[in-house]
This record gives structure tokens, C-alpha cells and sequence, in this order.
């Protein structure tokens, strides 16, 4: 996404834990785009201090933050009830809490400047409740859509606010996360075709959208709609 962002002009302020990456990333950006300003900050997003500090950070770097994409998630986990909370706590911790400290950190910014375009990565998987290992990593993502939308609810009626909050519903998008899953690869894309669909929403700052639309669109009403004994064994 840095890299589909930085050809379209935008300056970049990326963060994570692995910073070492990050320096490659960006070096890789500033040779290909040498007008796109970058900044790069260590962040580990389960320090709640570290991310309005980096957030301070990364707003005096770039002179202000457009947008914000709440994207760091984890999906570890087991099947609830088989010993595996501290993975299942691990993920809701980082893919819920650590989230709702972003999403505080980047409002706080986009109403002092009465502008802004917070992004969330939810997850088809917030479509229902899900089997298995699946189970922890589903409701965080429930939780961040809904989060995002109360966040939208906020909004109404807020005249001189020109703040957007835009949901992603991805569907399976080859990375780091799901490159183990081999089940899943019927579905999958390749990254750059999935982050295509996931700029390209992003930037008709819709409310939400599956990403890619085809097949996630209908295939997320199944989900969401059809018998439980049918989605489980679809998932
Ligand atoms: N790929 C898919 O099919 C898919 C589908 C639906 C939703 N999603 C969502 O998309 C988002 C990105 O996932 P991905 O597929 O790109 O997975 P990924 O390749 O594992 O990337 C996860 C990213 O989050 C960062 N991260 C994880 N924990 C962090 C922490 N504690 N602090 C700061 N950064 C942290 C990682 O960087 P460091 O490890 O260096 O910190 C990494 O850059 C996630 O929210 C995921 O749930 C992905």
C-alpha cells in the first residue's frame, strides 16, 4: 500500500515494530519517488504511550496527517476453550485495543484540524462468528467495523467537519499473515492486485467495502446470511 500511495504522490509516515524493513521500504520509495517525503518510526501499537507519541511524531515530520490507515493486526488464535487464550488475547489486544489507541490518536488529530480520512482493515471474516482458530481474530474484526462506524455515527450531522472514515472488508490477500494457509489459495490474490482494490476504495473514501469487490461482495452476504451449517463449510 506504501508503495501504491507514494506513486500516486503521497508522503508517507510508516510505522511498525521490524524498522529495519521499514528503512528498506522507504529508501526503495524515496529512489522511485524522489519528491515523496517519508518518514519511518518504530512502533509497536500494544504501547498505548508509543502510539500518541508517535502519532505527535509523525504529525510534526509531515506538517499534519491526511489519513490515517489502522492496519497493524495480528491473527493468532485457537479454538476458544482448548487453552489457547493467551493467543486469542494477544490478537484482541492488537487487533481491538491497540486500534481503538489509533483511532483515538488520529480523530484527536483530523477534529483539531476539522479534516481527515481515518481507515480501518476490518476483515470478511467480521462477517459472522467464526469456527476454530478463527474465533478471536473474527470478533476483533467485528469490533474494529463497529468501532469505525461509531466513530461514523459521531460524524452525522457535524457541520465544518470534513472527516471520512472509510471500513475495508478484505478478503484473502497474500502476505506474511496467510502465507501458511493453503485452503485459503483458491480465493487468493496476489498482493499488489488486493492492495489495488484496497487503494482504489480508499480513495473514493467510501464508508466500506470489500476488497477485492469480486468475488467478497456477494460472497460476504453469503457469509453473513447463509445457515450456519453452510458457512461452516465454506470456512
Ligand atoms: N491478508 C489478508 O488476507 C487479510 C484479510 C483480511 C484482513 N487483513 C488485515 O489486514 C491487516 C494487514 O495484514 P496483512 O495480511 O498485511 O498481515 P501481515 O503481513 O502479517 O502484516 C501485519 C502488519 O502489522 C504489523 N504489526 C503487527 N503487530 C504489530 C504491533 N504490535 N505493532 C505495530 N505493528 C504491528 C506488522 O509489522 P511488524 O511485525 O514489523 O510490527 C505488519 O506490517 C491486518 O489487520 C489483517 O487482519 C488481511
Amino acid at each position: 500500500m506504501a508503495r501504491q500511495l507514494a506513486a500516486q504522490g503521497h508522503s508517507l509516515a510508516l510505522t511498525a515494530r521490524r524498522v529495519d524493513r521499514l528503512e528498506a521500504l522507504a529508501a526503495e520509495i524515496a529512489a522511485a519517488h524522489p519528491d515523496v517525503q517519508v518518514v519511518v518510526h518504530a512502533l509497536d501499537v500494544n504501547d498505548h504511550e508509543q502510539v500518541f507519541d508517535v502519532f505527535a511524531r509523525a504529525i510534526q515530520d509531515l506538517g499534519g496527517l491526511d489519513r490515517v490507515v489502522v492496519n497493524a493486526g495480528l491473527g493468532k488464535g485457537g479454538r476458544i476453550g482448548t487453552g489457547a487464550f493467551a493467543a486469542n488475547r494477544e490478537t484482541v489486544e492488537t487487533n481491538v485495543v491497540a486500534a481503538m489507541a489509533q483511532c483515538e490518536a488520529a480523530m484527536a488529530h483530523f477534529y483539531e484540524r476539522k479534516a481527515g480520512h481515518l481507515v480501518v482493515i476490518s476483515s470478511m471474516s467480521a462477517m459472522r462468528g467464526m469456527p476454530g482458530s478463527m474465533t478471536a481474530y473474527a470478533a476483533t474484526k467485528a469490533a474494529v467495523a463497529h468501532l469505525a462506524e461509531g466513530i461514523r455515527m459521531d460524524l452525522v450531522g457535524r457541520r465544518g467537519l470534513d472527516i471520512a472514515v472509510t471500513t475495508l472488508f478484505p478478503g484473502y490477500i497474500a502476505s506474511e499473515m496467510n502465507e501458511q494457509v493453503e485452503q485459503e489459495q483458491r480465493l487468493m490474490v496476489d498482493t499488489p492486485t488486493g492492495v489495488r482494490s484496497m487503494v482504489k476504495a480508499i480513495q473514493k473514501e467510501v464508508d466500506t467495502a470489500a476488497t477485492p469487490g469480486w468475488p467478497w461482495g456477494p460472497l460476504g452476504q453469503v457469509l453473513r446470511y447463509a445457515p450456519r451449517g453452510v458457512v461452516r463449510k465454506l470456512v
